[in-house]
């Protein structure tokens, strides 16, 4: 797999800082052909810390999804670099990719996207059985007890309300222990106290598990429990800010 340093970027190996977990320089990414050609991503730069969480806001269209399909080793890019936890993703073949991607990224997205013929447990064993973790089943139920589903496990997609299959989706993003979990509006399909329900879940987790979070919202309030929230506009960084959760840890 690799780690090794061929694929750490220079500039990381010197010197004893840590590692940031996520690091973006200068991505171009163009999307469609022909009439429907964007050019999505204009020299993204985006370094993010082990455990840090980030908050993504912008317009519409401005590039989040993207954004996140790039992190999550999902799209490639055109130019740039992108790094994740010193494993330079462009260097990597279809499979390694995958593989990686298996073992270190956890991917929420607005709609649930559960396998709709298959059981709340047997959806989050799938990503444990394609990794080749051994009891599949017996951890898919302990993810599915943590986020309060010990009770639904049998359920189908259908037989389960929107809030529901919301933590399904988590449990299947948490259950292979994911470095990094990225959420594109998460809350976006569920009611206000749903959504509040499914959002306090979300950090819970990731400090519970040290994960480093990227989270896309349209809801700012949402973004600001992030330590700190990112501005995405016409597919480059505006601004970066502290979150609240940041100024919080600052005073004590
Ligand atoms: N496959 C594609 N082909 C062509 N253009 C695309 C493609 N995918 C996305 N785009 C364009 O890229 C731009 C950024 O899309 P993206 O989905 O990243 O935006 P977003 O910031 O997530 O928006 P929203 O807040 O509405 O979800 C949009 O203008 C979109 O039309
Ligand atoms: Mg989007």
């Amino acid at each position: 797999m690799p780690n090794t340093d061929d694929h750490i970027a220079p500039s990381l190996q010197a010197g004893n800082a840590p590692l940031p977990v996520i690091n973006l320089s200068n991505v171009h990414l163009t999307l469609g052909s022909g009439a429907s050609e964007v050019h999505v991503l204009k020299g993204m730069d985006l370094v993010v810390q082990s455990g840090q969480s980030v908050g993504v806001v912008g317009p519409s269209g401005s590039g989040k999804s993207t954004l996140l399909m790039v992190i999550g080793g999902l799209e490639r890019v055109d130019s740039g670099k992108v790094i994740l936890d010193g494993n330079d993703l462009e260097a990597m073949n279809e499979d390694e990719l995958a593989a990686f991607r298996g073992r270190n990224i956890g991917i929420v997205f607005q709609s649930f996207h559960l396998i709709p013929n298959m059981t709340a447990l047997e959806n989050v064993a799938v990503p444990l059985e394609l990794a080749g973790v051994e009891n599949a089943l017996a951890k898919a139920e302990q993810e599915l007890i943590a986020v309060g589903l010990g009770e639904r496990l049998s359920h189908y997609p259908t037989e389960m309300s929107g809030g529901e299959q919301q933590r399904v989706a988590f449990a299947r993003a948490l259950a292979p222990n994911p470095k990094i979990l990225i959420a594109d509006e998460p809350t976006g399909n569920l009611d206000d106290e749903t959504g509040e329900q499914i959002t306090d879940l979300l950090f819970e987790k990731q400090r519970e598990r040290g994960m480093t979070l990227v989270l896309v919202t349209h809801d700012t309030h949402l973004a600001e429990k992030c330590q700190r929230v990112v501005r995405v506009r016409s597919g480059e960084i505006e601004t970066t800010s502290d979150g609240l959760a940041s100024i919080g840890q600052k005073l004590g």
